[in-house]
């Protein structure tokens, strides 16, 4: 079974709420999900190259990411993640700058394999939001099987 690794950074929860039915959706798609804070993951013990794919979220908050993504994204250059299945999201309420920058970082630094863009929801329950980050979720598996 293929396994995917998800890691955030919230600070009300409505990314990991995200997060979580991303999750969903992968699971639907038979692909084993672990899913961590970035603070969690420092104490996890978890090597991101043991996961087939990577899937990084943060919500947004004056224009940028959150700090402890930002710093996570630097420690990953410790890993090997080239072609890796990726994908980015993240809450926001009006500009959502997060989710597309994470998204460019894994694509250009990381040279993953990602999904067609970022997902940016502003509540994970409004407007279809469970459908599109099962979706997504979704999306990120069928990359895995294209890989196979
Ligand atoms: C002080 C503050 C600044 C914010 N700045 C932005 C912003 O620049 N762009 C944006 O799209 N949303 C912004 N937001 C909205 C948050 O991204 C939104 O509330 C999101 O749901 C928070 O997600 P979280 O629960 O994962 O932390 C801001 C919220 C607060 C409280």
């Amino acid at each position: 079974m293929p396994k995917a690794l998800i890691v955030y950074a919230t600070r009300t929860n409505q990314t990991k709420s995200i997060g979580e039915l991303v999750a969903e959706g992968l699971r639907m798609a038979g692909v084993d999900v672990q899913m961590m804070s970035v603070q969690e993951f420092d104490k996890a013990g978890v090597n991101p190259e043991d996961f087939d794919a990577l899937v990084l979220g943060s919500a947004t908050y004056h224009g940028e990411m959150m700090q402890p993504m930002k710093t996570y994204l630097f420690k990953l250059e410790q890993y090997n993640l080239e072609g890796k299945a990726g994908g980015a999201f993240g809450a926001f309420g009006w500009s959502g700058e997060a989710p597309g920058r994470i998204f460019d970082t894994m694509k250009n630094i990381y040279k993953m394999k990602m999904v067609g863009g970022p997902l940016m929801l502003k509540s994970a329950a409004l407007g279809g939001g469970v459908q599109m980050a099962q979706g997504y979720g979704k999306e990120i598996a069928g990359l895995l099987d294209s890989a196979a």
